[in-house]
């Protein structure tokens, strides 16, 4: 899967960009501030139908407009053509396949794979557990779009059952139903999120191995409070599920938030048998972030059958060139999009053949 071109109206800096790209390698150069992630953002939104630095679809249109437009061409693995266009409004967002209206947004995560990797992915490991949920979400948002919509009916039941504590509720029975509906849910993405880990591990396993020389076993779980026995059916589990919010429901009331549930949830990464998240060194930390980063790639091949898109944003400069190698080779297996202010000239040599672009702030020169 690839990206053949991106157009851009009112986006960000961006007033009217049109781009073509390589099949291969696009490097986008510039100096600071100049509009290079801008370019990977409006990618991005293409795939998932949102930023990755921001939740707020109106911080993307440029200052001073009212509307904003990003349009992209994507040719799949069999060589077929869609065009996704966004349009984006203080309404809200429209977005359109081949001409089409999509009535949900979760309709667009099945066009386009996109895997992204910025300085902020390389320090999942050493960052707060949401970090590490925000990963596993993003992730499974892509390769199963009922997830998608499993993680926003779970957030708004938890954000409504927070609300009745934070009012002073009492009421047993009207508690009652959110805990239902919060453990429907909430089972639901633990299990999805448990099967997401089983699955990657040995992936990142086996890249971690590598990069590491063979010296580094890394293990990662996935580390909930909730656990049901081998075998429970789903209505044992939703009994055990409900009965931890009975048990904190107490506190929760005191607290105005919930205490117990996927919300609470964390990735666990082990080095050796070590916790890495607490005991890494920091050379060991960026080493499982990438790993886990480029298993991305491998996972979505296997669930969805379609290679990804990847977007490194200013990550290169960040690694040492053991782990520069690497990505790089990564790289030559999928479309990729490298940001960079500058490159290092044996780095440069090392990269596949492509086309290079510079953001010039506004504009962008096709070299
Ligand atoms: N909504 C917007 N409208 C107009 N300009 C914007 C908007 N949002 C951000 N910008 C501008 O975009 C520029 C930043 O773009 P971007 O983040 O892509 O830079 P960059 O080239 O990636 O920089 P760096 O190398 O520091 O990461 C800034 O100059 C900022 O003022
Ligand atoms: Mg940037």
């Amino acid at each position: 899967m690839r990206f053949q071109s991106l157009y851009l109206k009112n986006f960000r800096n961006y007033e009217d960009l049109e781009l073509e790209f390589d099949p291969g390698l696009n490097l986008i150069l510039g100096e600071n501030g100049k509009g290079k992630t801008n370019i990977l953002e409006g990618l991005f939104v293409m795939g998932l139908g949102r930023s990755f630095r921001t939740n707020s679809d109106r911080e993307m249109i440029a200052f001073g407009r009212e509307t904003a437009l990003s349009r992209a061409k994507v040719i799949s693995d069999d060589e077929k053509e869609t065009e996704i266009e966004i349009t984006y409004s203080n309404e809200g967002k429209l977005i359109k396949v081949d001409g089409v209206k999509l009535q949900r947004t979760v309709d667009l995560l099945e066009k386009v794979y996109i895997v992204v990797f910025s300085p902020d992915d390389l320090r999942i490991i050493k960052d707060g557990p949401d970090s590490r949920r925000r990963f596993m979400d993003r992730e499974l948002c892509q390769i199963r779009p009922v997830y998608y919509s499993d993680l926003g009916s779970y957030k708004k039941v938890l954000k409504q059952r927070n609300m009745l504590f934070k009012q002073g509720c009492r009421d047993e029975s009207l508690i009652a139903v959110f805990d239902e509906s919060l453990a429907d849910y909430g089972i639901r993405i633990i299990e999805e999120r448990e099967r997401f880990v089983s699955r990657i591990r040995d992936i990142c396993a086996s890249i971690h191995f590598e990069i590491s020389s063979g010296e580094e076993k890394l293990g990662i779980e996935y580390e909930t409070r909730f656990s049901a026995a081998e075998g429970a059916d789903l209505a044992e589990k939703k009994d055990i599920y409900k009965r931890k919010l009975e048990e904190s429901r107490e506190s929760d009331m005191q607290r105005g938030f919930t205490g117990f549930g996927p919300h609470k949830d964390d990735l666990k990464i082990e080095i050796n048998g070590i916790d890495t998240r607490q005991y890494g060194s920091q050379g060991q930390q960026r080493t499982a972030a990438l790993s886990i980063k480029l298993a991305e790639i491998d996972l979505i091949k296997q669930e969805t059958g379609c290679s990804a898109i990847l977007l490194l944003d200013d990550v290169l400069s960040e690694l040492d060139q053991r782990r520069q190698r690497y990505l790089i080779e990564a790289m030559r297996k999928v479309q990729v999009f490298v940001t960079a202010t500058e490159i290092d000239p044996e780095v440069m040599r090392l990269l596949p053949k492509g086309k290079s672009f510079v953001a010039k702030g506004g504009k962008v020169l096709t070299q």
